[in-house]
């Protein structure tokens, strides 16, 4: 499923509405380009499942995870400095992949085989001025039910 945004609201309106679908154990994957939307996406996810922690979403950057308190938590990762997957384990994050919450982790490209198999993958492409490429691709059948799910949010 592909959408193509004008705007960063546009980018965070489509978050806001799998925010609205997204459960416990849910694994956000966000792939593609520096400045392609991935954090502005996360802020409308947050908006939806998490609103009284919006104020906090930023690119994680230098805390590479960041904690948000919805009916379920939500762990925001940001992999950008990730050498290899693996770091994962030393830095005792693998724990968060187990399902106690949301994940949504921003370069998931980090991740090789530490990617857990039921993620759904969003990638992110910049497409000239404000224009963004987002494509929503299921790593299980529970994903693809998601993004079913989301695109009937959007057509109907
Ligand atoms: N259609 C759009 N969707 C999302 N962001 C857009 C769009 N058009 C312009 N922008 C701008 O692009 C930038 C996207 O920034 P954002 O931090 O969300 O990207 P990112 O993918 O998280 O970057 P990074 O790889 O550094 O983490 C923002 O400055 C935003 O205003
Ligand atoms: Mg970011």
């Amino acid at each position: 499923m592909i959408f193509v945004t004008q705007s960063p609201l546009e980018t965070e309106n489509i978050g806001r509405k799998l925010g609205t679908i997204l459960n416990k154990g849910s694994f956000v994957a966000l792939f593609g380009d520096l400045g392609g939307g991935k954090t502005c996406f996360t802020r409308g996810i947050v908006a939806a499942a998490a609103p009284e922690s919006l104020h906090l979403v930023s690119s994680p950057t230098f805390a590479i995870m960041n904690e948000y308190h919805g009916a379920v938590p939500i762990y925001h990762f940001d992999f950008y400095r990730l050498t290899c997957g693996h770091e994962i384990i030393d830095l005792g994050f693998e724990d968060f992949f187990l399902g106690a919450g949301i994940c949504i982790a921003e370069w998931s490209e980090r991740l090789g085989d530490m990617l857990p198999d039921n993620h759904i993958k969003v990638i992110f492409e910049n497409a000239g001025q404000d224009c963004r490429k987002i494509t929503f691709v299921a790593g299980s059948p529970q994903s693809q039910a998601l993004i079913d799910k989301l695109n009937s949010l959007e057509t109907g």
